[in-house]
């Protein structure tokens, strides 16, 4: 295994245009030598959504001073790097193109090795980065356009035991706050407005519950939101409080699902892999409280340790990329010139793709 490695690590699959360099010596933590991230929400602000065709152009005029930044901040020049990784796939395409342009120029120009990194592994593989964590374990990834529980075997060897069927947690988050006109706050603004009120106020569906296995279904819960409100008159009608209980129910009803449906999946991973000993979250939906909440408890109840990366680690960024570049690095994997971007990209190809598509494209 070759010592220490240096990756600059380029994300561009949605709507945050993030770099960041990681620093590995085997054997020691892994060190996030500089990261920044140049959201998009401002561009995206009035259409209720990402615009590719907007995320793509922002991704492109912003990749370099994005990637200038880190390597200033961590006072190191291209030739201090050991490698290029970039996110590859899925994703928005133009971004992913512009991401994957993007690094194949740095890598040519500076002739350093590119690695194409799967955005789901990034995601999948930061608890390794933050924690340390060994193989094989459990790990949640529930986005804004992702939701599935996967064993990560290897740095390569990914085994999903179950998703959503249709929408993503984080996507429901989002449809629900703009519904109750909490604008383009998303998750963070329902998690908010849930504090001051009573989750016990609206019964609101559990889905899949009464099926066995790990598969989550988050669309009938975001559709049983606009009912209540609806028959309280719409939207516009219904007051504070109301909203807030909403809010409570809506936010209970995804923690419990994601909660059991967890139990599930740590059920099906000790059956798989003869057990794991660590649970992990990432994805924008794990930095919601009660969420965390709930898979914390599930991890209790089956005896393993639970990881959740700190919020800015858990949503889109360049650090998760470069990780996941060194360890594929390291596992022998370099890309030439003919390195495509997929806005398809299955984690666990052995198996079908899932239904469903959100602002990502079909959950892979
Ligand atoms: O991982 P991420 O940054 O991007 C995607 O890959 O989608 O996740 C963003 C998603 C959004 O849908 C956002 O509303 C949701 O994560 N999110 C939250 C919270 N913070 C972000 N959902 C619930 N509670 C939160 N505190
Ligand atoms: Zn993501």
């Amino acid at each position: 295994m070759s010592a220490t490695l240096t990756f600059l690590g380029i994300e561009s699959s949605c709507d945050d245009t993030a770099a960041a360099i990681v620093r590995h010596t085997p054997g020691q933590p892994a060190e996030i030598l500089a990261e920044a991230v140049l959201g998009q929400a401002a561009l995206h602000a009035g259409f209720g959504g990402v615009v590719p065709e907007i995320a793509a152009r922002a991704h492109a005029e912003r990749l370099d001073l994005c990637a200038e930044d880190v390597l200033g901040r961590a006072g190191l020049g291209l030739g201090d790097l050991d490698g290029v990784a970039v996110t590859a796939g899925p994703g928005l395409i133009g971004g992913v193109l512009a991401g994957v342009m993007f690094a194949k120029g740095l890598a040519a120009t500076a002739g350093l090795p590119l690695v194409g990194v799967n955005h789901l592994a990034g995601h999948a593989l930061t608890p390794r980065l933050t924690d340390g964590v060994n193989f094989p374990y459990l790990v949640l990834i529930a986005s804004g356009g992702h939701c599935q529980f996967v064993l990560v075997e290897g740095a390569e060897r990914f085994h999903r035991l179950g998703g959503t069927i249709d929408d993503a947690p984080g996507e429901a988050f989002d449809k629900v706050a703009r519904h109750l006109g909490l604008g383009a706050g998303g998750g963070p603004a329902v998690e908010a407005a849930a504090r001051t009120g009573d989750p016990a106020r609206f019964d609101l569906p559990r889905p899949l519950l009464d099926r066995p296995g790990c598969d989550l279904s988050f669309s009938g819960l975001k559709t049983a939101v606009l009912r209540a409100t609806e028959t309280m008159g719409g939207p516009g009608a219904i007051g504070p409080q109301a909203r807030a209980d909403l809010c409570a129910a809506f936010q209970a009803a995804v923690a419990d699902v994601l909660g059991a449906k967890a139990r599930a999946a740590l059920a099906a991973a000790g059956e798989t892999a003869g057990g794991v000993g660590v649970f992990a979250a990432a994805g924008g939906v794990a930095a919601n409280g009660a969420v965390r909440a709930t898979l914390g408890a599930a991890a209790a109840a089956s005896g393993v340790r639970f990881v959740v990366p700190p919020a800015r680690l858990c949503t889109d960024n360049g650090a998760m990329i470069a990780w996941a570049g060194i360890e594929r690095f390291r596992a022998g994997a370099r890309d030439g010139m003919d390195l495509a971007a997929r806005p398809r990209w299955p984690l666990d190809d052995r198996q079908a793709g899932m239904l469903g598509s959100g602002r990502k494209g079909p959950k892979a």
